[in-house]
């Protein structure tokens, strides 16, 4: 392939806070493509994942937890690119890699850049060969499975029999965690915003059962299912689904919190929870990141892809082709569009 001189690539156009972002506050431009300078790659995109913490560097907000992005260079995500040419050690044209690539069809890359983004680990991790499919690195073998992972093994502990309250349970890090709790013994039970995504929980994925928590009985229909009431609640979501369930909470019991989607729209960047529950039922709230068990990732990923092998963990995405459906595919995440995980493949040709 003759090396590109022109590409595309999408910028966020405004930060929006307290309010919900649109298709509005993107825009995908073409301009050239830079020479490529010693210690840089000229990367081909394959794959983007689009994840919720994007959406706080969205924000414009300085004390977020992450960096805003800028106005001038591309939004970026983790993604699986192909090396075209590289003047940068340790990396040759045709190697497939894996790390925060560029909103773009074609980007380059210094060693900078790649060290500088802290979602990636500041890493350029070439991909051996064969390939699994691209959605794979981006999911279940990526941070969301690795998310899933710590989030059930390392910090829910669950013991046999144990009931866990699952929300975001269609998601991607909900429909990996909701397998392994069961596969660790737990009774898992998801809440999902359709009754299309409960009957995917309960009949795919075998769920003990599953609630569309868009019904106005939402805490009869908890206590219906579980009258004492679950013994952990592993939180995908925060706002009003989590202070419902909160709610219905046996005394004592633990909330693992791992993310708080609902509220990413709010004033201030959200994330404010009504602790009301929480003191009411004396529950224990634990929070946690995959960053926090960086040293067991790689056992992590391997245990992933064996579960993955032998059949005992299924995987489930939303894909959506093409650079110019990533800013849908990155808001659908919060109008609940997708099932499983959600990647944009820009090459047909590989994964
Ligand atoms: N702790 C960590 O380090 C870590 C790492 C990765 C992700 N996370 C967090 O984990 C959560 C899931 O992430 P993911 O990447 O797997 O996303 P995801 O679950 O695949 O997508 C988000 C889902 O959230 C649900 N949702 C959106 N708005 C909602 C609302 N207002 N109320 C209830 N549900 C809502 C939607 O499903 P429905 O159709 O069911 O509404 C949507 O499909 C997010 O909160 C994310 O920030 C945390």
């Amino acid at each position: 392939m003759a090396s590109p001189t022109r590409t595309r690539s999408t910028f966020l156009t405004r930060y929006a806070c307290g309010e919900p972002l649109t298709e509005d506050h993107f825009t995908t431009r073409e301009h050239d493509v830079r020479e490529l300078r010693a210690n840089e790659v000229l990367l081909q995109t394959l794959a983007l994942s689009v994840d919720p913490y994007l959406r706080g560097a969205m924000t414009g907000l300085d004390r977020y937890y992450i960096p805003q992005f800028t106005f001038d260079r591309p939004v970026h995500s983790m993604g699986v690119a192909r090396v075209l040419d590289s003047r940068l050690d340790g990396y040759a044209a045709g190697d497939v890699v894996l790390g925060a690539i560029d909103w773009s069809d074609v980007s380059v890359l210094s060693a900078e850049e790649i060290a500088g983004r802290p979602v990636s680990g500041g890493a350029l991790v070439r991909l051996s060969q064969p390939l699994r499919p691209l959605s794979h690195y981006l999911g279940v073998l990526g941070t969301t499975g690795v998310t899933a992972f710590f989030g059930v093994v390392g910090a829910t502990r669950p013991r046999r029999g144990e009931t866990i309250v699952l929300s975001g349970a269609a998601g991607g890090v909900g429909s990996v965690a909701g397998q392994i709790a069961q596969l660790l013994g737990a009774r898992v039970i998801g809440l999902a915003g359709s009754p299309k995504k409960c009957e995917v929980l309960t009949k795919q994925l075998g769920f003990e059962a599953a609630l569309d928590y868009r019904s106005p009985t939402l805490t009869d229909d908890l206590l219906a299912l579980l009258p004492n009431g679950p013994d952990v609640y592993f939180d995908n979501v925060g706002g009003a689904v989590s202070q419902t369930v909160m709610s219905t909470m046996r005394k004592p019991a633990r909330v693992i919190e791992c993310g708080q989607i609902a509220s990413y729209d709010d004033p201030d960047g959200g994330w404010t929870i009504d602790i009301r529950p929480i003191h009411q039922h004396g529950l224990r709230l634990e929070s946690f990141s995959p960053s926090h068990y960086g040293e067991f990732r790689a056992g992590a990923v391997a245990q992933l892809g064996h579960w993955i092998d032998v059949g005992k963990i299924i995987t489930l995405d939303t894909t959506y082709h093409g650079l110019k459906t990533v800013p849908t595919a990155f808001l659908d995440i919060f109008r609940g569009g997708n099932v499983g995980k959600s990647v944009v493949l820009l090459d047909s040709t590989v994964g």
